[in-house]
């Protein structure tokens, strides 16, 4: 049978891929090579044929340079929600090598809900810090539960150093100054980014769905007062079996942790 579908009605999913993207290029203007050193440190240690946890995925970026690089990869997405996995699903279409899974990771089964038991790596980026640090620990304990004898977690993230508040400062006004300029050329920030969604006609209903999940503090608000430093994440990383946890990545204001299983 033809087809009928409006395609004037159907969004340009590469373009929201791509708008997603840029507005977190704005928070993260080393974006790209937090992925590339993640991946490295992804290949070194468990090839280039991997089985991928992608956790609090968006749309899927991590994923995308995932398959982009390793095309033999193997990529399980999870998120909240509900909108950012609709653009996840768009962008990679009939792609066999990615699914997606709508998970709170706050729940105490989410793992048993995965499509394999077992991962080689898992990963996750400018997520975690939504979590209370009660609920890290008991989410780096079941990250542990479905990696394999040798597999790695990384996490990369907002995680400041609580001894060094006068260089915090340094850097924060720095970085609005920034954003500032950009937000000034018209890149849009997340507030602005969420607004231009809303307006993609067939994507309202869906991104309603997602404001009234993220307005429930028990399901999804952030937790951002909590973040944690990168001492702090090797340390619950040691003591959640991980044989081996330690920074390898940092800029003035994040770092990425990395726990060997
Ligand atoms: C800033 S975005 C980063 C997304 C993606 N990792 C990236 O780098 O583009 C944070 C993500 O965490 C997800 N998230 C927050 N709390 C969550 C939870 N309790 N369970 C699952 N996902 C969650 C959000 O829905 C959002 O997609």
């Amino acid at each position: 049978m033809a087809d009928t579908t409006d395609t004037t009605t159907r969004p340009d999913w590469q373009a929201w891929q791509r708008s997603w993207d840029r507005q977190q290029e704005h928070y993260l203007p080393d974006r790209e090579e937090r992925f590339r050193t993640m991946l490295d440190v992804v290949e070194a240690a468990v090839g280039r044929t991997p089985r991928v946890l992608d956790l609090a995925c968006g749309t899927g970026s991590i994923s995308d340079r995932l398959l982009t690089r390793m095309p033999d990869a193997h990529s399980t997405g999870v998120d909240l929600d509900p909108a950012l996995l609709t653009l996840a699903r768009g962008h990679f279409a009939d792609d066999k090598r990615v699914e997606f899974v709508r998970l709170n990771l706050r729940d105490a089964d989410w793992t048993d809900h995965l499509p394999h038991r077992q991962y080689d790596a898992v990963l996750t980026a400018t997520a975690l810090h939504w979590l209370t640090h009660g609920e890290l620990v008991a989410l780096y304990g079941r990250i542990a539960g479905v990696l394999r004898p040798g597999g790695v977690f990384l996490n990369v993230d907002h995680m400041p150093d609580p001894t060094t508040p006068r260089i915090d400062e340094l850097m924060a006004v720095h970085d609005r100054a920034r954003r500032a300029e950009e937000k000034e050329r018209g890149v849009l920030d997340w507030v602005d980014w969420w607004r231009a969604l809303e307006e993609e006609p067939s994507l309202a209903e869906v991104v309603a769905e997602r404001h009234r999940v993220f307005a429930d503090p028990a399901k999804g608000d952030h937790a951002a007062d909590q973040m944690q430093s990168p001492a702090w994440h090797v340390e619950v990383l040691r003591h959640s079996g991980f044989t081996e946890a330690r920074t390898v990545w940092a800029s003035p204001r994040d770092a990425m942790v990395l726990g060997l299983k």
